[in-house]
């Protein structure tokens, strides 16, 4: 189990708040994501389904769209955990890590921040008994971002 610094275990405690208030009518499955930006502020997100499936927006997307309404995109981390909403977090030992279109749109945040620029993801159980660390660019090797079409992108670096 990976040791988490001050700010890392802010980031998971607010992930695991806003699991509580994810709406999940169809999967049963309650997803908490919590940026860290590049000034510290925490902008957590939690999952929203739709009847129609296809529209749902992820935990970690909610965080984003909610940020960059608050006029910030930078961030410096990211924690993510997920449970059956059926569950309660202290019997939940599983980890729950971005979905293909999340990690697409954690990199173009992440690229815009610069080639060196790399996030780091907390992965929490629920249960806080299984934390893995990562990075965005960890999750998404040989990734396809902003940079590859070599547009400046100077005056979105909120
Ligand atoms: N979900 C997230 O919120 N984040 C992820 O990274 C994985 C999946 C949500 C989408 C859907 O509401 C539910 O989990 C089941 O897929």
């Amino acid at each position: 189990m990976a040791e988490l610094t001050a700010e890392q275990h802010q980031a998971l405690e607010a992930a695991i708040a806003a699991l509580g208030r994810s709406y999940n009518p169809y999967s049963g499955f309650a997803v908490g994501a919590c940026l860290v930006m590049a000034d510290g502020e925490l902008v957590s997100g939690a999952n929203v389904e739709n009847a129609a499936f296809g529209p749902t927006i992820c935990a970690e997307r909610s965080a984003i769209v909610r940020a960059n309404a608050e006029g910030k995109r930078l961030f410096r981390g990211l924690a993510v955990t997920g449970r059956l909403a059926s569950a309660t977090n202290e019997e939940c030992d599983a980890i729950t890590a971005p979905c293909g279109v999340c990690r697409q749109v954690l990199f173009e945040l992440t690229d815009l921040g610069g080639h060196d620029h790399d996030p780091w993801v907390v992965l929490g159980s629920p249960s806080r008994r299984r934390i893995e660390l990562t990075t965005v660019r960890g999750l998404l090797p040989h990734a396809f971002g902003p940079s590859d079409l070599g547009i400046d992108l100077a005056s979105f670096r909120t």
